[in-house]
């Protein structure tokens, strides 16, 4: 029961919190294990919260997703919830930088049962997404990465999702910052690019969007058209 401090969820109250965890159980033993163990191989704890992960499978389910894109492996540990919600005959394309981080993710697949429904495309996901686009229309677009690219990867999954295909991005509350941006000059990048992220997803025309208030803040979007 730690994400309460890692990752707020309950509007603050650590006794929600728990309740709802206790309630929801968010994390199994798969999943806790993928967590332990990238800790152990020194990646950054910068996964999905448990409960961001129970929300992408089952919003994986709502969407009847069986080709899902990610762009930010880490570890695996979302990628595994996505493909959990996927199902029998679900494909997930997800998109890393560092091998260290894809070799984990490697085993958390193969743990997981999953290894023959992923492709990990290791790589700057900026130049990667085009070899992708003969696989698809999509129905579900994931995006945990750079911030600066997020705008550029909202563009790509505006042309690359079928309508009624949903966009999912973390951290769109950039950390707290969104808002009071003069507050962390040194994400001012980044800020910008998820505030021009937000707005174009939320009035670019092409999505009917919304925010589910976790504590990162969890971007959710339909294509419409
Ligand atoms: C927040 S972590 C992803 C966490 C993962 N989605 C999870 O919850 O298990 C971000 C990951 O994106 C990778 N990354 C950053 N910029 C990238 C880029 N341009 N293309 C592909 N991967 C990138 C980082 O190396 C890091 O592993």
């Amino acid at each position: 029961m730690q994400s309460p401090r890692e990752k707020g969820f309950g509007q603050g109250s650590l006794e929600l919190a728990r309740w709802a965890e206790g309630v929801f159980a968010p994390e199994d033993a798969l999943l806790n294990e993928i967590r332990q163990r990238s800790d152990r191989a020194g990646l950054p704890a910068i996964h999905v919260g448990r409960f961001d992960g129970l929300h992408l499978e089952v919003l994986a389910r709502l969407a009847g997703a069986k080709k899902a894109v990610e762009i930010g492996t880490l570890g695996g540990y979302s990628g595994v919830c996505l493909l959990r919600g996927m199902g029998d005959g679900g494909r997930l394309h997800t998109f890393e930088l560092v091998e260290a981080h894809a070799e984990v993710a490697r085993e958390s697949f193969r743990r997981a049962g999953f290894a023959d429904r992923v492709t990990i495309h290791l790589g700057n996901a900026q130049e990667g997404l085009r070899a992708i686009e003969p696989d698809g229309p999509s129905d579900l677009v994931f995006l945990d990465a750079d911030k600066a690219g997020y705008p550029a990867y909202l563009a790509w999954a505006g042309e690359h999702l079928r309508v009624g295909g949903i966009l999912l991005a973390d951290n769109a509350f950039g950390w707290g910052y969104i808002a009071n941006p003069e507050a962390a000059p040194d994400a001012a990048p980044s800020l910008r690019a998820l505030n021009e992220f937000a707005e174009r997803l939320a009035r670019g025309g092409r999505f009917r969007a919304t925010m589910i208030p976790t504590e990162e803040g969890l971007a959710l979007g339909v294509k419409v058209r």
